[in-house]
């Protein structure tokens, strides 16, 4: 799809740089890195770049053969891929399976990976600055963000993506936790699946173990993270 998989530098972001290949293609770079707690813990992760994307890559194409519509066009083999360029939608999507993180400190009547009676789904604010905060849905139609049409749209796919993905994980003897995803217009005004889906936006315990970012959260290195991604890659079968 791209000769060279070079493009003009538009965005770096935490864990990605982006950029313009032309109107239609983007291509995303995963970086060796990983970061915590809005970046105020960064740690270079030899590896975790290519690890990162084939689990993208992996995913999109599976929800993919389930008729999620996603971004991804290509990969590299390596750290990039290319992806069709979206106006984003600035808002978080998260789906939650079990009592974890965030949703504990707001909630701490609740016991610590609770499974919940039906998935949750709740949705941050794009917003390193506020710190991703908890917004309503009503807060996202009064911004405009999108029409209730649209908000009903991303929920309905948020949780076909989680029994998908969930399915897949217990399948292989993971239990998927939680996990977030972003969505973006395409040119036609359709809702599409974008950005990434690895270890780094997702919770997955094996034997209550993490395989997940909530490793380097917690304090392990990010050696140690590269490890628990290569582990995972291995148990799901990801190249
Ligand atoms: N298909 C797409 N088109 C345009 N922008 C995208 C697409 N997929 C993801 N993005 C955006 O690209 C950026 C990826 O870089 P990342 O390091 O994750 O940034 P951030 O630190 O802002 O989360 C994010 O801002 C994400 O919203
Ligand atoms: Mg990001």
């Amino acid at each position: 799809m791209v000769d060279n998989w070079v493009g003009e530098l538009i965005y770096e972001g935490k864990a990605k740089r982006v950029y313009k290949v032309n109107d239609e293609l983007l291509i995303m770079e995963f970086k060796d890195e990983v970061t915590a707690f809005d970046g105020a813990r960064k740690e270079h992760a030899p590896g975790k770049g290519r690890l990162a994307a084939a689990q993208t890559v992996f995913f999109m194409q599976l929800l993919g053969k389930y008729g999620i519509r996603n971004h991804l066009v290509d990969w590299d083999g390596d750290r990039k891929i290319l992806v069709k360029s979206l106006r984003m939608i600035p808002i978080e999507v998260i789906v939650r399976n079990y009592a974890y993180g965030s949703f504990l400190k707001r909630m701490p009547l609740v016991k610590p990976l609770t499974k919940f009676r039906k998935p949750l789904v709740e949705f941050h604010l794009k917003s390193d600055e506020l710190h991703d905060p908890l917004i309503t849905t009503d807060d996202i139609i009064e911004a405009g963000l999108v029409n209730y049409g649209q908000l009903n749209e991303i929920i309905n796919t948020a949780l076909r993506v989680n029994s998908i993905l969930s399915e897949f994980m217990a399948s292989r003897g993971l239990t998927l936790v939680d996990f977030k995803l972003e969505f973006g217009f395409d040119k036609s005004g359709n809702i599409v699946l974008a950005d990434e889906i690895s270890g780094d936006t997702m919770r997955i315990l094996i034997n209550g173990r993490h395989l997940d970012k909530e490793l380097f959260r917690k304090g392990a290195s990010a050696l140690d993270l590269v490890r628990a991604y290569e582990e995972m890659n291995r148990l799901l079968n990801i190249p």
